[in-house]
């Protein structure tokens, strides 16, 4: 008489304790290889996660160069006015305006408004109301820009020169 081997006995062969609703074991090589997998699948979900989050190229937008302004009321006759975070000084006389860049024609710093006229702080050349260079190193006159009226405002346009002299009535 032939008897079954035990449950657990050390003849009984492993694939038979298993039960048929048990996963089949994944053999060693096949588990390597899926490691492998996942190794390389997750180095580049984390590479394309860290490349998405590097910095971006810092390109600000800039200030149109055509902007409106409201001249001050009590703005004296000749005087400069210079409208915050531009570079042109506006001048109202006689019922006209016109603007004058504040960028020196040397090296392009931006020159200050003085009783006289402009001085730049860069190399020392100085310019009149007009715009006219008084004092080397500048090579030429300060330039005009185009100015035109809209109702009570002035729209100035940066980019825009116009001939010296040339004044807009308000
Ligand atoms: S940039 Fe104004 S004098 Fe040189």
């Amino acid at each position: 008489m032939t008897t079954a081997p035990e449950h657990g006995s050390p003849e009984t062969p492993a694939s038979a304790l298993r039960s048929r609703l048990d996963p089949e074991p994944v053999p060693r090589r096949d588990f390597l290889g899926l490691a492998a997998l996942w190794a390389s699948a997750s180095t580049v979900l984390f590479a394309t996660l860290g490349i998405a989050r590097l910095p971006k190229a810092a390109v600000l937008s800039s200030p149109s160069r055509k902007f409106k302004v409201t001249l001050p009321e009590a703005l004296p006759a000749g005087e400069a006015f210079v409208p915050p975070g531009r570079s042109v000084a506006l001048f109202k006389e006689a019922g006209e305006v016109w603007a004058v860049s504040t960028v020196c024609t040397h090296l392009g710093c931006i020159v200050k408004s003085s009783a006289t006229g402009f001085d730049c702080p860069c190399h020392g050349s100085g310019f009149a109301k007009d715009g006219s260079v008084t004092r080397g190193p500048a090579p030429t006159a300060l330039k005009w820009v185009k100015v035109s009226a809209a109702g009570g405002d002035v729209i100035v346009d940066e980019g825009e020169s116009v001939p010296l002299g040339t004044k807009v009535s308000v």
